[in-house]
């Protein structure tokens, strides 16, 4: 049996296609290329296409033995999603709709489903658990949650079972260098802050010195792609060994300020990294960090790539090898 990896070219999916990989699974992958690239892709095969196009995901459900789907495939910027709320509820809700609607279709019983500590909004609690309040303070976030809620009803009605995996801040890169974050444009604080360490951009710019945190910046849980990538592959076992729906949160449990990110870039690169206040990004929460005991407990997950040190520095050796990501 197959696993089909929905937005598989993207930057998570392509490192989760690698996890799978060395599991030895069958993986099919569909991507409309949008933020995708071809040359991440280290196994599967490849459908390019849209989860919103019918035809074409008959082609792929009809012409592969698929028992499980970890779906990635959507729009993900905070601040993208607050002007054009519209392509997030149109690629993100709508194209799970049609997803949920062929699994139905073709009897496939387990999705794993990449969701997002955007769902939370701001936090009651600090470290979140899963049953803190979700009350999202973007549109991408809401888009989000909308879409965990419709498995669950999908799971009431038709029996399709889902992990949702709510990660915190993914960075890094592939141990093997060859794959590794390539997003454009490029929003994501680490990436950035590495363009600036090369000289692609003049400087980093900090959004929001005024915010209620001991520096006044933003805090976050960067937690490395490939230990996310290894819970997917968890949470498909888990899925397969009959397991009922849940919703884990994925993080490290540290928080990490936009100061003290660009310093441990500034000392794991060796360069100097020139930073520019500038005014708040709109729906950006203060600080979230995640509790991921649930995690560790029940899907057995135990991340290894613990500090941001570390996380950087797998970052900082695909994009100095990679200044231009995937382009040649
Ligand atoms: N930031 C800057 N300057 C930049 C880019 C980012 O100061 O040039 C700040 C942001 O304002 C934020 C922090 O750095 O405070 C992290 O920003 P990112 O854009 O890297 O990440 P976000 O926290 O906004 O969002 C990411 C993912 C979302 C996910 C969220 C969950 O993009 O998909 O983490 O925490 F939902």
């Amino acid at each position: 049996m197959a696993v089909l990896v929905t937005g598989g070219a993207g930057y998570i999916g392509s490192h989760t296609v690698a996890a799978l990989r060395e599991r030895g699974e069958e993986i099919i992958i569909v991507d409309n290329m949008q933020q995708g690239h071809q040359e991440a892709l280290l196994a599967g095969k490849l459908y390019k296409g849209d989860l919103r196009d019918s035809d074409f995901m008959d082609v792929v459900f009809g012409e592969n033995r698929i028992d499980a789907v970890i779906h990635f495939a959507a729009n993900s910027l905070v601040g993208e999603s607050m002007k054009e709320p519209g392509k997030y509820y149109h690629n993100n809700v709508y194209g799970t709709l049609c997803l949920l609607e062929k699994m139905k279709q073709y009897n496939v019983g387990s999705i794993v489903f990449s969701s997002t500590a955007a769902t939370y909004g701001e936090p009651e609690n600090v470290p979140i658990d899963e049953y803190d309040r979700t009350l999202p303070t973007n549109a991408y976030g809401e888009t989000k949650l909308a879409m965990e809620k419709m498995m669950k009803w999908y799971d009431v009605a038709h029996g399709i079972k889902y992990i949702s995996l709510r990660y915190f801040n993914a960075a890094g890169a592939h141990e093997s260098g060859a794959i590794g974050e390539d997003h454009s444009p490029e929003t994501h604080l680490i990436p950035i802050v590495l363009e600036a360490a090369l000289g692609k951009r003049p400087h980093i710019s900090v959004f929001g010195e005024d915010y209620d945190t001991p520096d006044g910046t933003c805090i976050r849980d960067y937690i490395h792609v490939s230990d996310l990538a290894d819970a997917h592959v968890l949470a498909v076992e888990r899925l397969r060994g009959g397991a009922d729906s849940s919703v884990y949160n994925l993080g490290n449990g540290k928080g990490f300020s936009v100061k003290e990110v660009i310093d441990i870039a500034r000392s794991v690169t060796g360069r100097d990294i020139p930073a520019v206040m500038e005014p708040r990004r709109a729906g950006d929460p203060a600080v979230l960090v995640a509790s991921s005991e649930r995690a560790r407990k029940e899907l057995g997950w135990s991340p290894s790539r613990n500090t941001l040190e570390q996380i950087i520095a797998s970052a900082w050796q695909w994009h100095s090898a990679h200044p231009e990501g995937y382009r040649k």
